[in-house]
């Protein structure tokens, strides 16, 4: 495989890419795996490069003088801001959509446009770009009722609204600029329980990957503010076989369809985030990324190599390639530092990363940093406690004994992550 080896540049630095950075370094395809900017974790599986990402030529110019071939992109930022069009015009190659594909994340109106034109299930909706309109649609519809901001928001852009006050509130938020885009797009409210399902599409062909379930609320019991996610577990137990292809049909296919029919092939992972309800799944958002923390559920499950997969996505040689996964679920617990998601004091130690966990636990860091030799937190959410067992149960218990090992003072997690699958 030598002649075929590859030095690849991942771009991120949070519990995502340290869990892409150890299925990567499983890859007998790759030759050296560097990180920008990376963390700890990731230092340990890789060099490091202190590179400012959103300095397009900067990052190429470091391609070009060190043999990268590939590119891997981690985080939505640098795809909504066409790092991977940059890579492509200097002949650097990279995983990821383009800018325009990428709005499939970025624009929750440009989304919805899709699914309107080719009868794609989600939830019924109106875009907004005045505040009048949208406080008289809010009135004419009721509550329950869903208020999003257009545009990245960091998950903290969507006000589910049980009361009509509470819709009002949100839109009146919107267009003070909180959010920036100063667009909205207001949207039935949909019951059922969520899942998300990953598939690889190169612009034609679409590879199913797996399910996963998260958990957003900062509290046991899923309460409290939204997050990017408290902790996670694959497969979700209730995407069954069935459901898959129908989300597969009914929802992804059309859509990397009718992306290459606009003359914008999305290339990349595509993550549904669905609502399984009475009438079947319906999309809720699309992410032009992986999930995290989903990807650390994902990659301790993952058998195959994910160079090769994701090379293959990125020059449309995805045909009959296959991905295979262990049965046995993996559960990821989020450690994040006291006050997520709110203000969070940096610079505490943790103790305890060094020693040996049971067998199939992996601890990846997301807001970690070197303080001297010892660790120390350096954001919200901190460390993911990740697990492989024979049921989530067990995969839960698992997880909690690793996470009860570590020592800091600064932190909190869930306890209860996995808690409606742990029956299963
Ligand atoms: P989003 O950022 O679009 O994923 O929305 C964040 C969360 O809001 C989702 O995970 C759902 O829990 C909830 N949500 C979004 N859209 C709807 C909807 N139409 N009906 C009910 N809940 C929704
Ligand atoms: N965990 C949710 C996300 O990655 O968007």
């Amino acid at each position: 495989m030598q002649s075929d080896s590859l030095t690849v540049l991942l771009i991120g630095s949070g519990g995502r890419e340290h869990a892409l950075a150890y299925a990567l370094t499983k890859s007998p395809l790759l030759k050296k795996l560097y990180a920008a900017p990376g963390n700890p974790g990731i230092g340990k599986l890789a060099e490091l490069v202190p590179l400012k990402v959103t300095d397009h030529a900067a990052v190429i110019a470091f391609c070009k003088a060190n043999g990268v071939g590939f590119v891997v992109v981690g985080p939505e930022a640098p795809l909504v801001a066409g790092l991977v069009d940059d890579l492509a015009a200097a002949g650097v190659a990279s995983f990821g959509p383009s800018r325009f594909a990428a709005q499939l994340e970025g624009s929750k109106g440009f989304t919805k446009d899709i699914c309107a034109a080719h009868d794609i299930p989600t939830a019924a909706y109106q875009r907004f770009t005045a505040e009048a309109p949208a406080l008289a649609f809010i009135e004419k519809m009721g509550a329950p009722i869903v208020v999003k901001a257009d545009g990245l928001a960091a998950g903290k852009g969507v006000t589910v609204a049980m009361t009509l006050a509470e819709a009002e509130q949100a839109v009146r938020e919107i267009f003070s600029g909180r959010f920036g885009a100063g667009e909205c797009v207001i949207e039935e409210f949909l019951e059922g329980e969520e899942a998300s399902f990953f598939v690889l599409s190169d612009g034609k062909d679409v590879l199913p990957l797996t399910t996963a379930q998260d958990h957003k609320r900062v509290g046991d019991g899923d309460t409290g503010p939204n997050t990017g996610g408290m902790g996670a577990y694959s497969p979700a137990p209730c995407m069954t076989e069935a459901l898959c292809a129908e989300a597969l049909e009914k929802i992804v296919k059309p859509t990397v369809k009718a992306m290459a029919t606009m003359g914008h092939p999305y290339k990349g992972v595509l993550y549904a985030g669905l609502i399984l309800t009475k009438q079947g799944p319906k999309l809720i958002e699309y992410n032009a990324r992986f999930g995290d923390p989903e990807t650390q559920v994902l990659m301790l499950r993952l058998q195959s190599d994910l160079l090769e997969l994701l090379m293959a996505t990125a020059n449309g040689t995805l045909k009959g390639k296959t991905a295979q996964w262990r049965k046995d679920p993996a559960l990821t617990v989020v450690l994040a530092a006291k006050g997520y998601p709110g203000e969070v004091e940096k610079g505490n130690p943790i103790n305890g990363l060094d020693q040996t966990f049971e067998k199939g636990v992996e601890v990846f860091h997301a807001g970690t940093a070197l303080d001297g030799e010892f660790i120390v937190s350096n954001g919200g959410r901190v460390l993911n406690v990740t697990a492989l067992g024979a049921s989530v149960k067990d995969a839960q218990a698992k997880a909690y004994r690793a996470v009860d090992q570590i020592g800091w003072q600064g932190g909190f997690c869930r306890r209860d992550i996995g808690w409606r699958a742990s029956g299963k």
